[in-house]
């Protein structure tokens, strides 16, 4: 069998950087995808990769990429994160933007645009890095959440829209995962990101790339249609056992 390729969108760091590795060595081709094309470049260089800049929330850059990529067997849209954690009453509209057009406009251009590639290949899978976020809410998060549930809801449409087409659908949805997220989140406030994971162990970015290439590598009739993983000592959204 001629080897299978994989596009992975917000490969520069975190999840997945760590998902580029783990299909690597599940023996794709990967096709990494960010705005920072220097660090891109260099995970792409130690995988036997290709590496293409870009920015999901541009129509321009999203069209460019996916000419460059001639045909895809799985798509993992992972580029997303938050924005700050203001209460409704506070919130802050740019903030709110970033988050919906990284996480939900940029998901469906990635989609949208890769599909047909996927469905031509015989044997195509869609994964999507949503989140728990996506499936509860919390206090301060809501611009998070509702992206995240709006991101959720796009990605479970396939499954039906797509019933009958040799394409998978599969939604990850982790917990906490020690990234740049909460640096980003917070605007490089390393003591606040530092609290978010005090007193407990988090997910690390490998443990959800093993679950990502666990999925894409089922066989061709089998649907994880969604997988939830969690620290130990995470509940949910809010409640956390610290006292590690
Ligand atoms: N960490 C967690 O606790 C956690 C939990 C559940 C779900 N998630 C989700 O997991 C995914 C990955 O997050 P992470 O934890 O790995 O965070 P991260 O370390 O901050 O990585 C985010 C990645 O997204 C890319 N990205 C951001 N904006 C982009 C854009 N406009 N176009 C293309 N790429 C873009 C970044 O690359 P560039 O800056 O180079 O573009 C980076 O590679 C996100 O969807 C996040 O919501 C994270």
């Amino acid at each position: 069998m001629s080897e299978r390729t994989a596009v992975i969108t917000g490969a520069s760091a975190g999840i997945g950087e760590a998902t580029a590795r783990a299909l690597a060595e599940a023996g794709f081709h990967v096709v990494l995808g960010a705005r920072r094309l220097d660090r891109l470049e260099n995970v792409a260089a130690e995988l036997a990769g290709t590496a293409f800049p870009l920015d999901v929330t541009d129509p321009t850059s999203v069209a460019a990429f996916v000419q460059r990529v001639p045909e895809c067997h799985v798509l993992v849209n992972n580029a997303g994160g938050a924005r700050g954690l203001e209460r409704v009453v506070d919130a802050d509209e740019d903030n709110w933007r970033w988050m919906w057009e990284t996480n939900v406009l940029g998901t469906l251009r990635m989609t949208k645009a890769l599909l047909p590639k996927l469905i031509a290949s015989g044997d195509g899978h869609v994964i999507t890095v949503t989140s728990i976020a996506g499936h509860e809410v919390y206090d301060g998060g809501s611009g998070y959440t509702s992206a995240k549930h709006a991101q959720a809801a796009l990605h479970e449409t396939l499954r039906s829209e797509h019933l009958g087409e040799p394409v998978r659908i599969t939604e990850i949805i982790p917990g906490m995962v020690e990234t740049d997220f909460s640096m980003n989140r917070f605007d490089g406030d390393t003591t606040r990101a530092a609290n978010v994971y005090r007193g407990l162990t988090p997910l690390t970015a490998q443990d959800v790339a093993e679950v990502i290439a666990f999925a894409a590598t089922r066989p061709s009739h089998v649907n994880l249609d969604s997988i939830v993983l969690k620290p130990r000592a995470q509940l949910n959204g809010s409640r956390y056992d610290r006292s590690e």
